[in-house]
C-alpha cells in the first residue's frame, strides 16, 4: 500500500497523466514531462530569452549561463571529467550522427571493422551503414542469444585487431536486454577501439557513470529522460573530440572567418553550430534536478517491481510470448510480446481502446525481428509513475484480446 501511495504522489509531478481514461505504457518511445521541466522552458522564455553566446548584454548573458548551468548539470549526471564533453544536440540520433560522420569518417579506412549488436535502433545502425559505405569500412554484427544476452564467446571473435569503433546499445529497445558494456569496453580498447553507447534506454532507468564505464562516447535523448522533446546529448572524451573535425558548421562554432577559411571554435561549441536549444537544456537539467531529487534506487525499485507483476500477469494469458529473457529484473521495465494469431496493429487498437497507450510494430529495429524471425510485436515499457492499477487493466484487457479478435480464447 504504502508504494502505491508514493508512486501516486509521483504522479501529480505530472499534468498529462490528469488526463481522463489514459494508461500511458509506452515510455520507452517518449516519457511524460514533469511540472517543473514545463517551468524550466517556461521561465528561460519568460525571464532569460536572448540568443545564448552571442549578445553581450546582461540578459544575453543570463540566457548563456542558464546554458552553460545546464551543461554542467548533464556533467555531474554522467560524472564526465569536463563540461565542454558534453555536446547538446537534438536527440540520440542526431548525437550517433555526429558521432559516424565526425570520428567515423575521419577515423575509418577500407580495411577497419565497425561492430554494433543485432539489437541497434536504427538510429545506431544507419550512421554506421553510411561511414561504412563512404570509407569502404566493413559492418560487423554481435548476434544476440534469444534472451538477449551476448556471449563473451561472441565479443572476442568479432571484436579484434581490425575493429576501430564498437557502437553498442546499452538497453535494448525491444528485449529490455543490457549489453554487457564493461567486457565490451575491456575488448574493444585492448584492440585499440573506441566505444559508443547508445544511452537512450538506459538513462532514465539506472545511474550512468561514463567515467565508471570508460565509454569513449555516449548519446542520449532528454525527452526519454523526462525532459523536452529537441535537446539531446553527446558525450565524448575531449581527447576525442579536440581532435574531430565539426559535424554542421555555421554561425557560433566559430572562433574567426576569413574568405576562404575559418578557425573553429574551441570544444564543446566547434559542435553547437546556430542557435542553440537553450529553452530544452534547461528543461533538461531540471528533469535531471527532479529524477537525482527521487533517487535511482527509488526509480528502479519501483520499475522491477511492476516490470515482475506485468511479466506474471502476461504469462497467465493464452497465446502470449514475452520476447528476450524470463527473468523481469533483465528487463529494465520493457515487456515486448507477440500474441498468437493477433497483428500488433490490433493488439495496440483493442488496448487503445481501453484507455490503455503502448507501442506495435517493428520498433526502428528491423533487423533484430528479422534475426528473431518475428514480423513484429507489441512492447509495453513502464516508467515509475506507472502502477500496479495500471499494470492490472493492462492484463485484463491484454486477456481479451484473442477473444476480441473472435477466437474462443
Ligand atoms: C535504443 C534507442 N536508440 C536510439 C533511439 C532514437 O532516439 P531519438 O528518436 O530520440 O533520437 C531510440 C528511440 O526510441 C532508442 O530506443
Amino acid at each position: 500500500m504504502k508504494e502505491t501511495e508514493k508512486s501516486n504522489s509521483w504522479r501529480k509531478d505530472f499534468p498529462l497523466l490528469n488526463r481522463d481514461n489514459l494508461i500511458y505504457l509506452d515510455n520507452a518511445a517518449t516519457a511524460q514531462k514533469p511540472e517543473c521541466v514545463l517551468k524550466a522552458e517556461m521561465d528561460f522564455y519568460t525571464k532569460f530569452n536572448a540568443n545564448p553566446l552571442r549578445g553581450f548584454y546582461e540578459l544575453a548573458m543570463e540566457a548563456t549561463d542558464s546554458y552553460e548551468d545546464a551543461r554542467r548539470t548533464v556533467q555531474k549526471f554522467l560524472n564526465a571529467r569536463f563540461p565542454e564533453e558534453i555536446i547538446f544536440t537534438r536527440n540520440t540520433t542526431e548525437s550517433l550522427n555526429l558521432a559516424a560522420y565526425s570520428y567515423g569518417l575521419s577515423s575509418l579506412s577500407k580495411d577497419d571493422e565497425i561492430v554494433v549488436t543485432i539489437m541497434e535502433h536504427h538510429s545506431n545502425l544507419l550512421p554506421w551503414q553510411m561511414a561504412a559505405a563512404k570509407t569502404g569500412a566493413t559492418l560487423r554484427f554481435l548476434e544476440c542469444e534469444k534472451d538477449g544476452s551476448i556471449s563473451r564467446k561472441q565479443l572476442k571473435e568479432v571484436i579484434g585487431e581490425r575493429t576501430k569503433i564498437v557502437a553498442v546499445t546499452h538497453v535494448s529497445n525491444v528485449l529490455g536486454t543490457k549489453t554487457p558494456v564493461e567486457e565490451i569496453v575491456k575488448i574493444a580498447h585492448e584492440n585499440e577501439a573506441v566505444v559508443i553507447l547508445d544511452a537512450a534506454q538506459s538513462v532514465a532507468h539506472m545511474p550512468v557513470d561514463v567515467q565508471k564505464l570508460n565509454v569513449d562516447f555516449l548519446a542520449f535523448s532528454g525527452h526519454k529522460l523526462y525532459g523536452p522533446i529537441g535537446i539531446g546529448v553527446l558525450y565524448g572524451k575531449k581527447e576525442l573530440l579536440e581532435k574531430m573535425p565539426p559535424f554542421l558548421t555555421g554561425g557560433e562554432m566559430i572562433q574567426s572567418v576569413h574568405r576562404e577559411s575559418a578557425v573553429f571554435a574551441p570544444l564543446p561549441h566547434k559542435f553547437e553550430a546556430g542557435t542553440v536549444n537553450a529553452a530544452g537544456a534547461a528543461g533538461l537539467a531540471a528533469a535531471i534536478r527532479y529524477i537525482d531529487s527521487i533517487g535511482f534506487d527509488a526509480i528502479e525499485k519501483q520499475e522491477q517491481k511492476l516490470t515482475a507483476l506485468a511479466m506474471e500477469e502476461l504469462k497467465k494469458i493464452p497465446g502470449i510470448s514475452v520476447l528476450g529473457s524470463d527473468k523481469p529484473e533483465e528487463h529494465c521495465g520493457i515487456l515486448t510480446f507477440t500474441i498468437e494469431g493477433v497483428h500488433p496493429h490490433d493488439v495496440s487498437a483493442i488496448l487503445d481502446s481501453d484507455g490503455i497507450a503502448v507501442r506495435a510494430g517493428h520498433h526502428c529495429a528491423q533487423p533484430l525481428f528479422e534475426y528473431l524471425e518475428i514480423p513484429s510485436a507489441t512492447r509495453v515499457s513502464l516508467a515509475f509513475y506507472n502502477t500496479e492499477r495500471e499494470v492490472h487493466a493492462l492484463a485484463e484487457s491484454l486477456g481479451n484480446v484473442r477473444r476480441r479478435m473472435g477466437y474462443e480464447q
